[in-house]
């Protein structure tokens, strides 16, 4: 047996008694999933929430601490999937949104709070102007849609293994997004892994295969390639300037830079999603932290303080396209709750001193978990970028997708389990990341570390 065997054999182990201890110890989720087959398919109300055989549902949350309905507390290293960097119920969070209850909570029509927060998102992440959407999918979609209209092209590249949302556009090659679809080790008719442009749902309509250009991550020259082969045609080139969905991969030097020159070359529109970036790696996120600014920019998460919002905006001579013809609109576009939550938490809890407080605890919690791994020889690395940050189970850092299939998911699983029976709440899936709060205490992290460090020893055998 090959040392990688050993550990895939104790990892199946662990992972199978501690499920059945997660099992035996959480009736309340069992009985709500049961309850909730019944009205929501899965019983849940997004696929990214679903569990197996059910999920942990939980019950509120305070601090940097979560409860799930059978009222056990867990320190919450999920962070509703990057939103809550603010942690949960913050006061002064909770008193924006009181106030504007007591208000009018809608009304369709712009508000001075609205004005107000878009000013503040324009001058934090550098943005001319901005719209406000409700999510991260249609912050991404209405950038594409106003990088088409003002290009008059259709074609979009995207990174292999990018996930931007859930609109047709861009679902194509999200392949760990297939985790909850079942379908990860799809193959084509030639028996090989996906690779190239495939639709990552059902439903996507077949003429949209051929506007989307996939390659790789990290490889400038590829996008050149991509822009030459199809010159006249491609209107953006959309990608996480960080890429979070197969755990956390950072740019290499150059590469940004590289990406917005060739667009320029080419005629075509530099779209960062910054769903995940913006709010969590840097106070300014990724035009701060790595000096290279977008044409677009979308935002969501953690920019609405746990409100749901979401935002694009970047230079004026495209976002004017909103006035000439390319539909940007919503009912709840700029809603005052969300906005108001949006404004407390730019403003008031993420200041540049937060993101000291999140940049040191990330890095204690990552290399923590380093040493962990290191002193019983499993084979990983960690992450970390401010708030954001990763175990990945391959010794090298990744570079792009096909790094990540080289990862090996049966530890991750078996980690999960051992994490959440010991009070740490985690994202169900390797290709997610960890998210800390502004509540996070070095005791929360501490907890971890020594939570990982025995999960590693009992890996080691
Ligand atoms: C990078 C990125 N873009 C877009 C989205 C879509 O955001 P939402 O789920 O708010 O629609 C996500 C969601 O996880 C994301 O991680």
């Amino acid at each position: 047996m090959t040392d990688i065997e050993r550990l895939k054999a104790r990892a199946a182990d662990i992972a199978e008694k501690e499920t059945r201890h997660l099992l035996d110890r959480t009736p309340g989720s069992k009985a709500l999933h049961e309850r909730a087959l019944k009205s929501l398919p899965s019983g849940v109300a997004s696929n990214f929430q679903a569990g197996d055989p059910y999920p942990v549902y939980l019950k509120r949350g305070s601090g940097s601490k979560v409860w799930d309905v059978d009222g056990t507390e867990y320190a919450d290293f999920h962070g509703g999937f990057g939103v809550n960097v603010v942690g949960h119920a913050h006061p002064k969070i909770v008193e924006a949104i009181r106030a504007v209850a007591d208000q009018g909570i809608h009304f369709a029509v712009t508000t001075e709070t609205t004005v107000a927060l878009a000013e503040e998102i324009c001058s934090r992440f550098q943005l001319e102007q901005m719209r406000f959407v409700n999510s991260g999918t249609e912050a991404t979609m209405d950038a594409i849609r106003v990088a088409r209209a003002a290009t008059g092209r259709d074609k979009i590249i995207k990174m292999e293994g990018s996930y931007h949302g859930h609109h047709d556009s861009v679902l194509f090659s999200v392949v760990p997004e297939a985790d909850v679809l079942g379908l990860r080790h799809n193959v084509d008719h030639e028996g090989k892994v996906w690779y190239t442009t495939q639709p990552t749902s059902k439903g996507v309509p077949r003429a949209l295969w051929d506007t989307v250009i996939i390659v790789p991550f990290n490889d400038a020259e590829a996008v050149e390639q991509a822009l030459k082969d199809n010159e006249g045609e491609v209107a953006a080139v959309i990608l996480e300037p960080v890429m979070m969905n197969i755990g956390l991969v950072v740019p290499k030097p150059g590469y940004l830079q590289g990406l917005r020159d060739a667009c320029e070359r080419h005629g075509a529109v530099l779209i960062y999603d910054e769903v995940k970036c913006g709010g969590t790696i840097a106070y300014g996120g990724t035009p701060e932290r790595f000096g290279v600014k977008p044409h677009l920019a979308a935002y969501a998460k953690a920019v609405g303080g746990g409100a749901t919002i979401g935002a694009f905006g970047g230079e004026a001579r495209f976002m004017e396209w909103v006035g000439k013809g390319a539909a940007q609109q919503g009912t709840f576009n700029g809603n005052p709750l969300s906005v108001a939550a949006g404004l407390a938490a730019l403003t008031k809890v993420l200041t540049r001193d937060a993101y000291d407080h999140l940049g040191k605890l990330g890095t204690m919690l990552a290399e923590g978990c380093q040493r962990a791994m290191d002193e019983n020889g499993v084979p990983g690395h960690t992450m970390d970028l401010g708030a954001k940050g990763c175990v990945s189970y391959r010794k090298e850092p990744l570079t792009n997708y096909r790094d990540f299939l080289e990862t090996v998911p049966e530890l991750f699983y078996a980690s999960f389990s051992w994490m959440i029976n010991r009070g740490l709440f985690m994202t169900p899936g390797d290709e997610e990341q960890w998210t800390i709060s502004v509540q996070h205490t070095e005791e929360d992290v501490r907890k971890y570390v020594d939570a990982f460090g025995e999960f590693c020893v009992e890996l080691a055998g």
